[in-house]
């Protein structure tokens, strides 16, 4: 029998909890076991009790790199042997991938320890496995079978316990055709990611306050080698780290849409610069209001755009109300948007700091200063969530309003910057829309990675949607 440890904090990305930690960890090593080669995973990620269960299922684990790995030598997809012993796995969320694979496998498990989570075994079953549970629910004699049945999807996906969605996806790796489910975007940012890096083509789409993952089964899938500090540090990532063509990724949207704060994490996230596109055109109209112009003066503006230097930016007026009025007039002009426009594709093709690329936050980034941007997100809300976001955000600033007028005044706006001539606030047609209505800022942010990770991977050229 193999013990399966408790997580330990090392590998807790994104806020998963400990359940769904452990579905992440054990569908690597598992992916692992049943691709043919040697896979690399961060220790941290296979810990002991996860690598016994695929050493049951003969692969081959060794540690290397002052234990800081594990490498697996996989049997291919289809090829798991037999556990001779009960496997043990302490967690429901270790159960999930476990069993969603075996189902796909001409063989006779016993799984105990942990009980299966409500509606597994009838899910299992749907695919044509056979489940056998003791009365408390533990031990469970599964029998799977080559080319399961793909899993059918309950009513509305988007409400299933995230356990039984994992699971669909798992039995969908074996099972003719597609399989869709929908995850929390923390765990489908690891799940995507981890299919991606085995080569699974995997499709994601935002499904509400979830992120909908689409796999192809049957696939052949190939070894894998992760990141040390995965997956912090996306698989897809890799491909962009050896310099051009620099991975810009263009994010529009807008006002409070929450668009700048999931720009400047996901900068941080991927180790991208920033570019602010607001500040330049704040920067423009303050530049013109200190030398004692009118931001509705076209030659003073466009010579004040033309002026602008990156030191110019860091200016924590330009942050206020004055400085967003001045650059909403000088936004609309035709001379200054052209003026900007060099500094903004010079930033996004050669970002400071020899960075791999950058992240540039606007409204034009995906339609007029970046058009070729591999990564395009129209970040949007409703307009009564932005309202009522920037509502907590000016009387957190200690302003009196109402809460009614800022949503006519959003409204009002969006009228104006979605309809005026130059430059309108529309979504690209290959952007992706990520409607952050339902999502807070650590759902937003994993929802963009795994987007993000989408759409580069296919910029790559390697498996994607
Ligand atoms: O995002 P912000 O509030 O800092 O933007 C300030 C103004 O600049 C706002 O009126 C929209 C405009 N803007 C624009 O027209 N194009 C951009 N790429 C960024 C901002």
């Amino acid at each position: 029998m193999t013990e399966m440890p408790a997580h330990s904090g090392v590998f807790s990305p994104f806020g998963l909890s400990a359940d769904e930690t452990a579905a992440a960890s054990t569908l690597a090593v598992l992916l692992a076991a049943a691709t043919a080669g040697t896979s690399r995973l961060p220790a941290a990620v296979a810990p002991p009790g996860t690598t016994d269960l695929a050493a049951a299922l003969g692969a081959r684990m060794s540690e290397t790199g002052a234990k800081a790995w594990t490498t697996i030598d996989g049997r291919g997809l289809g090829g798991l042997r037999e556990p001779e012993a009960p496997l043990r796995v302490e967690t429901a969320g270790a159960l999930v991938p476990l069993c969603g694979l075996l189902a796909g496998h001409p063989l006779t498990a016993v799984v105990t320890g942990a009980a299966l989570p409500a509606g597994l075994a009838a899910l299992l079953e749907g695919c044509g496995a056979t489940v056998m549970a003791a009365g408390t629910g533990t031990p469970v004699t599964l029998r799977g079978r080559a080319r399961p049945m793909a899993p059918s999807a309950p009513e509305d996906p988007t409400a299933e316990p995230w356990p039984l969605a994992l699971a669909r996806l798992c039995v969908g790796l074996t099972a003719p055709g597609h399989t869709s489910a929908p995850l929390p975007p923390g765990l489908a940012a690891v799940v995507a990611d981890l299919l991606a890096a085995f080569a699974v083509p995997v499709a994601v789409a935002p499904a509400g306050a979830r992120v909908r993952l689409t796999v192809t089964g049957e696939s052949e899938t190939t070894a894998a080698a992760l990141a040390a500090n995965w997956p912090a540090t996306p698989a897809w990532l890799g491909d962009w780290s050896d310099g051009a063509p620099s991975l810009v990724v263009a994010i529009d949207g807008p006002a409070a849409a929450g668009k700048g704060t999931l720009a400047r994490a996901l900068a941080v996230r991927l180790g991208l610069a920033y570019l602010d596109t607001g500040l330049l055109y704040r920067a423009t109209g303050w530049a013109v209001r200190r030398a004692g112009g009118d931001p509705d003066d076209p030659a003073a503006a466009e010579r004040a755009a033309r002026a602008l230097s990156p030191s110019d930016l860091s200016n924590p007026d330009l942050r206020g109300e004055a400085a967003g009025d001045a650059a909403s007039r000088v936004a609309a002009m035709p001379a200054v948007r052209a003026a900007l426009l060099d500094f903004q594709r010079a930033f996004a093709a050669k970002p400071p700091a020899g960075t791999a690329g950058a992240v540039l936050d606007g409204r034009d980034i995906g339609t007029v200063v970046c058009p070729g941007a591999p990564v395009k997100l129209f970040v949007t809300a409703s307009p009564e969530a932005r309202a009522h976001r920037r509502f907590l955000e000016l009387r957190a600033r200690g302003l009196e309003v109402i809460e009614s007028r800022v949503l006519q005044d959003m409204k009002d706006r969006d009228a104006r910057d979605s309809s005026r001539g130059v430059a309108p606030l529309v979504a690209a047609d290959d952007a992706v829309v990520l409607d952050t209505t339902d999502l807070d800022q650590d759902g937003a942010l994993a929802a963009a990675l795994v987007l993000a990770g989408a759409r580069a991977r296919g910029a790559c050229g390697s498996s994607s949607d």
